[in-house]
């Protein structure tokens, strides 16, 4: 039997650096993970490059079904406070599309830094490992391992959500957080394309890897997400940046909305463009929007793209530039964990301190990162919470180990 101050279970993104803020204020930390590879999801996000932040983050970027939950460990670990973790490392970057920040190298910048974080305070590293239970005995906690009984004072699970199951996703935190009594939030794939029915999506199938720039929404009341972003036309249905945002807002069933022409009053550009006019309407929409699509969309609203503006009833272009601007689709699903970049949903916050983290359950009990109901734009926030969230569980973990 090992004997330490704070068990961290998953050494990815926030447990890592959980573990290495718990170790650096003083305590005996032992960080368990299962895979094979260390922080497999660090290393293949961002492209490679990895968007470890963004440099506007704040709670607006992030949907849970507890809004205020994230403040404060957001406002006490900011983009800025990682950035300084950056420099001391030596790591460099750069800012891409609005506020993302990636590595100049390799994700695998972040997780050597992260690693030699763990490795200064000390951090008793146990992988590939399973721990097969957690017990409490009102004092302590029991982990049960491949590698052997553990006892401790305090656990961070930091095991993360559903996503990409291949390398390694599981739902240990959430069977962890049920066993001690706590609430899940319905977990969903998230930042995830969205599919429709082949029938649906039968004239667009074509269109395949087209992409444009439009804004978009779903979702309704606090849950409404909308975004300005390039959306991509793929064979089985709609992905790009756009799509992935508002993925995260689409509740199943419902129809999502999309804006072909933002910032355009459509309405009152096609009928001002109907007066004198010889133009076709399927060219006059294919210099808005790719003629393609322009092509397809007319098709599918069974308009004939040939139709001169000049002949078509005012009615007919109210209609038109009103569906140009609210064109609604209903997705059939989406493409799941497999390709889902994180989960939605998970351990209810409404039963962890907003502050450190931990359960009002179980004194000494911590929930990090994606496994709990804290779900961030695309563009660097999840790993912003990431760290916020771990460094906030570190330090507060260490606190209690102390009192
Ligand atoms: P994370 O998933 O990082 O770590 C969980 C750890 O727990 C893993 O090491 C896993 O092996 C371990 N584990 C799981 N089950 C276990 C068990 N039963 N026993 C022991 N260990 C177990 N975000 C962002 O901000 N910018 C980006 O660029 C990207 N890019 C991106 C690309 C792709 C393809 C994906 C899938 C995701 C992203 N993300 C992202 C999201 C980001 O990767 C994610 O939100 C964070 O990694 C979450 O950090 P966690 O530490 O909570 O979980």
């Amino acid at each position: 039997m090992e004997t330490f101050d704070i068990a961290v279970i998953g050494a990815g993104a926030a447990g890592m650096m959980s573990a290495a803020v718990a170790a650096q204020n003083g305590r005996r930390v032992v960080l368990l993970d299962h895979a094979e590879r260390l922080a497999e999801k660090i290393r293949i996000s961002g492209g490679g490059r990895c968007n470890f932040t963004n440099i506007n983050a704040g709670p607006a970027n992030f949907l849970s079904a507890n809004s205020h939950f994230c403040r404060s460990a957001l406002a006490r670990y900011t983009p800025q406070d990682f950035l300084a973790l950056l420099k001391r490392h030596r790591v460099a970057w750069h800012e891409k599309h609005k506020g993302q920040l990636f590595c100049d190298d390799s994700s695998e910048s972040i997780i050597q830094l992260l690693k030699s974080e763990c490795d200064s305070g000390g951090v008793t590293w146990r992988r590939p490992v399973t721990v097969a239970s957690t017990s409490h005995d009102g004092a302590r906690f029991t982990l049960e391992t491949s590698a052997g009984t553990i006892t401790c004072a305090a656990v961070v699970v930091a095991t993360g959500g559903l996503s990409i199951p291949k390398i390694g996703a599981t739902d240990f935190a959430y069977r962890l957080a049920k066993q001690f009594g706590h609430k899940l939030v319905d977990t969903r794939p998230a930042l995830v394309p969205l599919t429709f029915s082949s029938d649906d999506w039968a004239p667009f199938a074509a269109l395949s890897g087209l992409s444009v720039e439009v804004a978009l929404s779903a979702g309704k009341g606090r849950a409404r997400g909308e975004f300005a972003e390039d959306l991509l036309l793929t064979h089985r249905g709609l992905s790009g940046p756009g799509v992935l945002q508002i993925s995260t807002y689409w509740n199943p069933s419902e129809a999502i909305s999309i804006d072909l022409l933002p910032g355009v009053d459509a309405v009152a550009e096609f009928l001002a463009a109907k007066a004198g006019s010889r133009k076709q309407i399927g060219n006059f929409l294919g210099e808005r929007v790719p003629a393609r699509l322009a092509q397809t969309w007319l098709d599918v609203q069974r308009i004939s793209a040939d139709a001169r503006l000049a002949d078509l009833p005012d009615k007919t272009l109210r209609q038109i530039g009103e569906s140009l601007s609210n064109w609604t689709l209903t997705p059939n699903g989406t493409e799941g964990y497999r390709k889902a970049e994180v989960t939605r949903g998970g351990v209810d916050t409404r039963e962890l301190s907003s502050t450190t983290m931990m359960s009002a359950r179980v004194a000494g009990l911590y929930f990090i990162g994606e496994a709990v109901d804290v779900t961030g734009w695309l563009g660097g926030y999840n790993f912003q919470w990431a760290w916020a969230s771990g460094v906030a569980a570190g330090k507060a973990a260490a606190e209690f180990v102390a009192a």
